[in-house]
């Protein structure tokens, strides 16, 4: 038997990076998968690569900004699925290169807005349905080895990933005793559209001063990451909870 036969799974940003890389490997573990996110057409071109291997899966568009749309969400992936037992809260954006006295406001809003109140948000609806469901169920959500250590001007990035750490350890201890455990990823530095397109030469030269002083001198496949939130969702995980995992190389080892 797959590790996820019969689990119902949401994947938020799942239309890229590493939700891609997750939804994928969760269909082929036997899931059936809700591709969420704010590009309705990159779901749907993950669920068009689902659909290959003859795995089941709807793309959904949500901005994780809006309660009502993360309501909508597990709404949907209710009425098509019947039940919920997975959740990768992992839509998040990279943030703005900028020292903090200089960052603004608005920038820092975004940041927060999309990478800590979006995986709040989901977390809502999400755990109100699997306790509902009275079934349990396993959420991870996305950090970052930067919600574990500082970065040049990463402050609004960093805040919002150690926020989703911290938010992460205070829900698991609220969700035990519905059978619900939550943990989070703290993922390295990634070969994804968020750290390969672009031009910022500065960010590209610190991720390889960071890389020459790793375990492993490399960056990681978004697969690599996804294994480890395959395995955080199944139920060979059944003691891991409220726990933040690093997957990053060995690049904080040091
Ligand atoms: N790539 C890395 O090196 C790295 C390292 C550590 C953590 N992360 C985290 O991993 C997660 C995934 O990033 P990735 O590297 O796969 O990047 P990516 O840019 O490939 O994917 C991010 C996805 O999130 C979606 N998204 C953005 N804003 C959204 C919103 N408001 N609502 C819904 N969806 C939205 C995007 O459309 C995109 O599909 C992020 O939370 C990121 O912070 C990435």
């Amino acid at each position: 038997m797959q590790n996820l036969e019969g689990k119902v799974a949401i994947v938020t940003g799942g239309g890229s990076g590493i939700g891609r890389a997750t939804s994928l490997l969760f269909a082929q573990q036997g899931a059936r998968v809700v591709v969420a996110d704010i590009s309705l057409e990159n779901a749907q071109a993950t669920v068009a690569q689902i659909a290959e291997f003859c795995g089941e899966a709807i793309a959904v568009k949500v901005d994780v900004r809006s309660d009502a749309d993360c309501q909508r969400m597990v709404e949907q992936t209710l009425e098509r699925f019947g039940q919920l037992d997975i959740a990768f809260n992992n839509a998040g954006i990279g943030g703005y290169p900028h020292l903090t006295a200089d960052y603004g406001v608005e920038n820092w809003q975004r940041v927060i807005d999309i990478n800590l109140t979006g995986v709040f948000n989901c977390m809502v609806h999400e755990l109100k349905a699997m306790e509902a469901g009275g079934k349990g169920g396993a959420i991870v959500n996305t950090a970052s080895i930067m919600g574990l250590k500082g970065t040049i001007s990463g402050s609004a990035y960093c805040a919002s990933k150690h926020g989703v750490i911290g938010l992460t350890k205070a829900s698991a201890l609220e969700a035990g005793r519905h059978g619900i455990r939550i943990n989070a990823v703290c993922p390295g530095y990634i070969e994804t559209p968020m750290t390969t397109t672009g031009d910022d030469l500065v960010a590209d030269k610190l991720i390889q001063a960071e890389l020459r002083r790793a375990a492993i001198r490399r960056m990681a496949k978004p697969q690599e990451v996804a294994e480890l939130v395959a395995w955080l969702s199944s139920d060979k995980a059944s003691f891991v909870s409220g726990s933040a995992y690093t997957v990053d190389g060995g690049v904080t080892a040091g």
